[in-house]
């Protein structure tokens, strides 16, 4: 009998993409093999997010459109795995409202794959594990086998103690917890010999890690020590709180060379009564006065933020603080979403909930901004050099793409080029999601 095939679908944020490659390692291990490129998979899983009622919708629809694919095809169904947080948030619920799942697994027990699926199989039951043994399930894992990639990301730290008022990730990752930092040197030893040349550590507050044992060991001293590693090229990390800034760490913006000069720090907001409602635990004045001391330490710094409009009780002077907030900073790009009420969150439960319309309105604003703001950001490169780590091969025959240190695409017609190579480009012209950039001969080596 020849293996049994695998597809792996992510919704969400970074840490499930990185959940995603995981599980694909862990399955591969046990015997699975990924199923080729549009051909119908054995085993299809899905790693969901909860954070926007649409993200949860579309798990749901999915599952309708895994079954009837397979109906129309005249296959047996494939075997279907929910992961991620809405299987976390939702378990029990998924097994009454959509029958023809077989294994739901929440995020901290994915490590259990294999053995959930065989439980599964034996006992033609739909089976469910949603345990939350803090931060066991690395230790569970095989060791990193990720195919060569530029780019890698790497979880350092889960979960979230900061209980936003409108936000589900505390219910769905669990409290805050950080791995130990040899697990993760070792890792970021095994992604860059395996040709990584860019790492990202992840985490929902990446920089609340502490090592574990001893907590005078901060996210800034774990920065350094990564910095330090042979073969690194480049270092980011994402998502950070204002909250759990510290001095160190804007410092380290001006020591490490390798931590490119680009931060996403989410505001949410712009005005202080609504960061109150939030539970954000910072004011406008704090973030403003974060931003200036980066831009302090590493002047060519660009930032990139998280907004929300419409959160309940958002009047009109509130949101032109937030429109005010962007003026005053210039992001170079950002994420702005409606609010969206989530069940079990405080949020969710207040009487003064803004219209539909209206959250929807003030985002078009918003965005309006914030795209002017990446377009004038990305034509002020024009006519600079920079550096840019090729990622992948563009749409036409000798095109390449790669990211500036400012996360912005860069597209070059160069034949010669390769994934995971630093060049040095001209940077010729500017679109709102993309760059135009020239090699520059004496660096292509
Ligand atoms: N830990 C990160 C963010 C995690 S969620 C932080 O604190 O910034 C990513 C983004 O989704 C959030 O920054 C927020 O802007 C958005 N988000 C979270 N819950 C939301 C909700 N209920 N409605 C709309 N947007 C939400
Ligand atoms: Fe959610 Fe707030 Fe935690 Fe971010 S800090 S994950 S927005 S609760
Ligand atoms: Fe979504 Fe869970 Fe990430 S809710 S944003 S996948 S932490």
């Amino acid at each position: 009998m020849s293996p049994r095939s695998f597809a792996i679908r992510s919704y969400g944020c970074q840490m499930n993409v990185y959940d995603s490659e995981r599980m694909a390692e862990l399955l591969r291990a046990s015997g699975f093999v990924e199923a080729e490129e549009g051909r119908a998979a054995d085993i299809a899983l899905l790693n969901t997010c909860h954070i926007r009622e649409k993200a949860t919708e579309k798990l749901y629809s999915d599952i309708g459109r895994i079954r009837s694919a397979a109906m129309a095809e005249g296959r047996r169904r494939p075997t279907v795995v929910v992961a991620g947080c809405v299987a976390q948030a939702e378990g029990a619920e998924i097994r009454t409202r959509a029958p023809g799942v077989d294994v739901i697994v929440g995020p901290q027990a994915y490590h259990r794959l294999p053995q959930l699926l065989l439980e599964a199989e034996r006992s033609g039951r739909a089976v469910l594990d949603t345990d939350m043994p803090e931060i066991a399930k690395f230790a569970a894992l095989p060791p990193r086998a990720q195919r060569a990639r530029p780019s890698a990301f790497l979880t350092i730290q889960e979960g979230c103690d900061k209980f936003c008022t409108f936000c589900v990730v505390p219910y769905t990752r669990g409290a805050e917890a950080s791995r130990p930092a040899a697990d993760i040197l070792a890792e970021a030893r095994a992604l860059l010999h395996a040709g990584t040349v860019e790492l990202t550590l992840i985490g929902q507050n990446v920089n609340a890690w502490s090592e574990p044992s001893d907590p005078s060991r901060d996210f800034a001293w774990l920065l350094g020590e990564i910095a330090a590693l042979p073969g690194l090229g480049r270092l980011r990390y994402t998502t950070s709180h204002p909250r759990d800034v510290t001095d160190a760490l804007i410092a380290a913006h001006g020591q490490l060379a390798a931590l490119m000069p680009f931060l996403h720090l989410p505001v949410q907001s712009g005005s202080d009564r609504i960061l109150a409602a939030m539970n954000r635990r910072h004011g406008r004045r704090d973030y403003l006065a974060l931003v200036a001391r980066f831009r302090a330490a590493r002047p060519d710094l660009a930032l990139s933020s998280d907004f929300i409009t419409g959160f309940p009780g958002e009047t009109e002077e509130d949101f032109a603080e937030t429109l005010a907030l962007v003026e005053e900073v210039g992001f170079a790009q950002a994420y702005s979403f409606r609010y969206s009420p989530r069940p079990g969150t405080p949020a969710a439960d207040r009487a003064d909930q803004v219209p539909a319309s209206v959250a929807a309105e003030r985002l078009a604003r918003l965005q309006a901004l914030l795209a002017h703001q990446q377009l004038a950001f990305n034509r002020a490169h024009v006519g600079t050099e920079t550096e840019i780590l090729v990622e992948r091969p563009g749409r036409h025959a000798g095109q390449w793409i790669g990211k500036s240190p400012w996360m912005q695409s860069v597209v070059v017609e160069a034949p010669g080029l390769a994934p995971g190579v630093l060049v040095q480009v001209a940077i010729t012209g500017a679109g709102p999601n993309s760059l135009a950039g020239r090699l520059v001969a004496a660096a292509a080596a």
